[in-house]
């Protein structure tokens, strides 16, 4: 059966950054719903216009929306590890991720709590630059993107946007941390300190669900 891991955690706690690294490095399909969302805004369709209002206001899609992307996921890569970066951020999310992945022969394998405090989070978001082009994430202070590389910055980094995505992050996501630890399958980890650090600390939580990349 092959894994599927869950990534949870506050707006800017690194979740994007840590499964690009680990994508790079082992053999795991990252999915962030959030991106997905963000080309479909980007082409503009009937769809991506009605998603850049709510997301524009911090606010979470409907969760028929973000299920049927990751079924989506789920249908077209049946053999692939997979890590959700970034879903259920509702319990009603994982209750019917719970139902259903076993009809992708999958389970939820475990989730990781990314911990960083609201200041973190802030000075995180407040430097976070993106590159249009390929996606990359960088930070103007702790990960600067290389010279003559062209940034912009999210619609939805802006102060009063964050403080909205923190709200729903304590009302709506860090229950779904509850229901995952009823289950057994949380692992817990601090998410502030240097990016290598942080690191180490997942891939020791995660280890036996991930493969090296040959
Ligand atoms: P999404 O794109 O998933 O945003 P998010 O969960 O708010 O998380 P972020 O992408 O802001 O942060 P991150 O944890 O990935 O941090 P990053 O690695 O970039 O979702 C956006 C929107 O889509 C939602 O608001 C909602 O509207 C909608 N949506 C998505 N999923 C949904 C769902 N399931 N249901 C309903 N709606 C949904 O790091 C942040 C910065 O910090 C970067 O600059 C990075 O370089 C830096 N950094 C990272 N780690 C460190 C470190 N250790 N030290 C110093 N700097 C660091």
């Amino acid at each position: 059966m092959a894994s599927t891991i869950v990534f949870i955690g506050p707006p800017g706690c690194g979740k994007g950054t840590h499964a690009a690294k680990l994508s790079n490095d082992y053999d795991i399909l990252p999915v962030s719903v959030g991106e997905y969302l963000r080309q479909e805004v980007k082409a503009k369709t009937e769809l991506g216009v009605k998603i850049a209002y709510i997301m524009s206001r911090g606010e979470l899609v409907s969760d028929e929306i973000a299920v049927e992307v990751v079924k989506g996921v789920c249908y077209s890569n049946r053999e692939k590890n997979i890590l959700l970066d970034g879903f259920p951020r509702t319990v009603k999310q994982a209750v019917l991720l719970d139902e259903f992945l076993p009809d992708y022969n999958r389970q939820v394998d475990i989730a990781v709590y990314f911990k960083v405090s609201d200041k973190e989070v802030i000075r995180r978001i407040s430097g976070r630059r993106l590159d249009p082009l390929t996606g990359k994430i960088y930070h103007i202070e702790f990960n600067p993107p290389p010279e003559g590389v062209h940034t912009i910055q999210r619609d939805d980094d802006r102060i009063e946007v964050i403080k909205k995505r923190l709200e729903l992050f304590y009302n709506e996501t860090a229950p779904v941390a509850d229901y995952y630890k009823k289950q057994k399958k949380i692992a817990e980890i601090d998410g502030e300190g240097a990016l290598d650090e942080v690191y180490s600390r997942l891939l020791s939580a995660i280890k036996q669900y991930i493969e090296k990349t040959a």
